[in-house]
Parts: structure tokens; sequence; C-alpha cells
């Protein structure tokens, strides 16, 4: 099956590209910027990151984030994470950032944009990777900011197609954001959000009526609610999970606690996903073979999350036919 996984075409729609700083590039972004970090060593940066829930995990990460000053360094960053994809048969990619990490620091929101798009551009050319990005509002700061940050992103459209909701989630429901959400639709922007990860099922269903969100990411909490169950199926309303994630974050405690292969079962629109790479220990492929060797599958049940995954990203119905053939073919040859 490791070899199946690993060839496998596969889709991400859930992660932060700040989430995929490799402790190498942070230490030699830190020394080219001059930025002390509290650490001696890439070792030692891995060696901290033992996490009990998602706070803990949001602490360190945003002190990571610290190391990246220039456009240089955001085009370094997503370059490396797109080498990482072509390892791992990642064809398309819907990538998150998080500018207010950035802006609040003094950094420009130009400065971040513009870096991850010129390595996406390439990584079109160079790579075939096609890629969408999606600018996440930071749920622990107020509205306000949002709107800020929003008004930032009129100007670059033709590089961001849609808006998100990231951080912690306790205490910080989608209401809390409604009105920036639907001045974002206005502008066109497609709407995701973070609902269900830690907080409870009702954020989910917050998020698709207040938020008018496509697609939730995580959403395994689900589950607490058959009412809510019944819509996502009937719906297909796409859950992007993390299953490495979610076992570091301790949403679950075991990967055979997972519920993402029942999910599947049950007909939801469930997709496999990295987060943050870097922090929870592995990209896509390791998502996918964690998840199939905690619950065994058929193939076709594995590519299923790749199927799901076209259908639930943001490109045209031409693309989803094209990329569903791909994934078709590679398991129709696998087979024979
Ligand atoms: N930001 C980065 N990773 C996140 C996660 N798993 N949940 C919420 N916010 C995040
Ligand atoms: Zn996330």
């Amino acid at each position: 099956m490791t070899s199946f996984i690993t060839g496998l075409p596969k889709v991400e729609l859930h992660l932060h590209i700040e989430g995929s700083l490799e402790p190498e590039l942070m230490f030699a972004l830190a020394e080219r910027n001059k930025i002390a970090i509290p650490f001696n060593s890439p070792d030692e940066v891995r060696a901290a990151y033992q996490f009990h829930n998602l706070q803990s995990f949001l602490d360190i990460y945003y002190q990571g984030a610290n190391v990246l000053i220039h456009e240089q360094d955001f085009y370094d960053l997503t370059w490396a994470y797109l080498l990482r994809c072509k390892a791992d048969h990642v064809v398309h990619t819907e990538i998150f950032f998080d500018p207010q990490t950035h802006t609040e620091r003094g950094i420009a929101f130009e400065t971040v944009v513009n870096g991850i798009h010129r390595a996406l551009e390439q990584g079109r050319k160079m790579l075939g990777i096609s890629s969408q990005l999606i600018m996440c509002f930071l749920r622990h700061l107020d509205q306000e900011s949002a709107f800020v940050t929003l008004n930032q992103a009129l100007a670059h459209k033709d590089k961001i197609v849609g808006v998100g909701l990231d951080s912690s989630e306790l205490g910080n429901p989608p209401e809390k954001f409604k009105a920036v959400f639907q001045q974002a639709l206005a502008e066109g922007f497609l709407t995701v959000a973070h609902a269900g990860e830690e907080g409870p099922s009702e954020n989910i269903t917050h998020t698709l009526d207040l938020l008018g969100a496509t697609r939730v990411d995580h959403g395994v909490r689900c589950v607490d609610d058959a009412v809510l169950v019944e819509r996502l199926v009937q719906a297909q309303v796409p859950l992007t999970v993390c299953p490495l994630s979610n076992l570091k974050l301790k949403v679950f405690e075991d990967m055979k606690d997972h519920n993402i292969v029942d999910l599947l079962r049950k007909g939801l629109c469930v997709t496999i996903n990295s987060d943050d790479p870097a922090y929870f220990g592995g990209y896509m492929t390791a998502n996918f073979q964690a998840v199939a060797d905690a619950h065994p599958m058929t193939q076709e049940e594995i590519a299923q999350f790749t199927l799901n995954a076209i259908q639930a990203s943001f490109i045209s119905v031409e693309e989803k036919q094209r990329l569903t053939r791909m994934t078709r073919d590679y398991l129709d040859n696998y087979q024979a």
C-alpha cells in the first residue's frame, strides 16, 4: 500500500504556509535576517514541538514566523513547500496565509503576498503544480483588524481566491466575524473557516449559515450532531481533515480513534491534508499513510480522498475533470 499511496495524485486544501517552515529554514532565515531565536539547533527546535492542545502549538508557531521578513523569505518558504508537494505527487494545492501574523510585526501585506505568489507561479511553470491562495483572518484578534486586512487584500484580488478563519477556536466563534465575511462575499471572495477542530459542532453549523463557507476546515466534531452530519452528506460539504495535526494537538488521542474513515464510509466529502507539516511531522503522503496504517482501506477508498479533494477544490470544471481522469487512470493502471 505504501507505493500506491506515494504515487497517488494528491490535492491539498488545508495548508498554512507558515506551518511549512522547517527548523532548518527557520535557522537559515534567522541568521540571514539577524533575528534571535531561543534555540541552538534545528534538533532543539524539533524537540520543543510537544503540544497538548491547539493554543500550545499556536504560541510556538507565531514565534517561528518572526524570522520571515523580506519578500524573498516568503518566496523561499513557499518554494520549499512546493518541492515537498512534488515529492508527494501533489498536483494542486490551496494554501492559507495569515497576513496579520506579519502586518502586526510591521511587515507590509504586499511583501507577504508577492513573495508567496511569485513562488506559486514558479511552481506552476517549473513543477506543473497548480495552486490557489486563501487569506485567513486570525480569530483571536478583533473583527476590526479583519476588516483592515480585507481592505488590504482588495488590491490583490487577482492573487487571492478566498478568505478563511484560523487560530484559537475556543472563545472565538464564527459569529464574531459575520460582518467581515459578508463583506468578503460581496467583494467576490469564496469563504472557508476552521470549525469543529477543538470547538463545538455548532461552530460548523454557524460557519455554513453565517459565513457562507463552501468548505469547513477540520470539522471532525460534526459527529456530535446527527442532523449536521446528515446535512453535510446531503449537501456534500467538504471537510478538510488533517490527521497528523489532530493527533499532535490531541483532538484524537490515537490515530485508531480518528473518525475520518468512518466519515468517508458515511458518505461525507472528507479530504486528507497536512495543516502545518513542519510542526506535525509529515506532509501529504505521511498523512495518507498514517490514516491507512491505523484504518485498513481498499485502494478505491484511499483514492476517494483525492477524488473528494478535486471536487472540493476551487478550480474549473474542466480542470476537475482532468484531475479526476488522472486519478482514475492511476487507480486502474495500478490494479491492472
Ligand atoms: N493555524 C495554523 N494551524 C491551525 C490549526 N490547526 N487550527 C487553527 N489555526 C491554525
Ligand atoms: Zn489549519
